[in-house]
């Protein structure tokens, strides 16, 4: 990794009742075996400056009635022209907790990183319902495989 980089790995996530941030916990452990440099941070804590500093987004939260949680809608809204000025263009993926769907929040975050332009490195993930060992494994390989993918600079 470059020195001008504090961090490489950005892990973004918004939760209410724990479930996105129980994920969230998941990725960064896969993450953080390929990519020593990984920070992970609530969607209340970060804006334009903590994304510019970092090599890709890891974004993590819940679908809340067909669209993406009100803190990581907010935190997009927050950073979104700030980036476009300043032409930040990264690769991100997607995790999302839902009950029973999670398609209209990943179509809500596609839509909105396309126009930065952000670019998705990896397939998102959904896991429905509360996480259990096969989600946490889940959200634990899209960290590792996301991490790996930025180290090696393939996305
Ligand atoms: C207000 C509200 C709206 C929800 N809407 C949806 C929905 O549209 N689709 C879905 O699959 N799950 C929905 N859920 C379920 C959550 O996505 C799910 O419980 C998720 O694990 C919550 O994660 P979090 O508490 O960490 O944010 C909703 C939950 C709440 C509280």
């Amino acid at each position: 990794m470059g020195d001008e980089f504090e961090f490489a790995v950005l892990i973004i996530y918004h939760s209410q009742s724990g479930a996105s941030a129980q994920l969230a916990a998941s990725s960064w452990s896969g993450a953080i075996e390929h990519n020593p440099a990984v920070r992970i941070e609530r969607a209340a804590d970060v804006g334009v400056f903590d994304v510019i500093q970092s090599t890709g987004l890891l974004l993590v939260c819940a679908e809340n009635s067909g669209r993406l949680s009100g803190g990581m809608k907010d935190f997009l809204d927050r950073v979104f022209y700030p980036l476009i000025d300043r032409r930040c263009s990264l690769p991100y993926t997607l995790l999302i907790s839902a009950g029973n769907d999670g398609r209209g929040a990943v179509a809500e975050a596609q839509r909105i990183l396309s126009g930065i332009p952000f670019t998705e490195a990896l397939e998102p993930q959904i896991i429905r319902g509360d996480p259990d060992q096969r989600g946490l494994d889940s959200a634990q390989e899209l960290g590792a495989g996301f991490a790996t993918g930025l180290q090696m600079g393939i996305f």
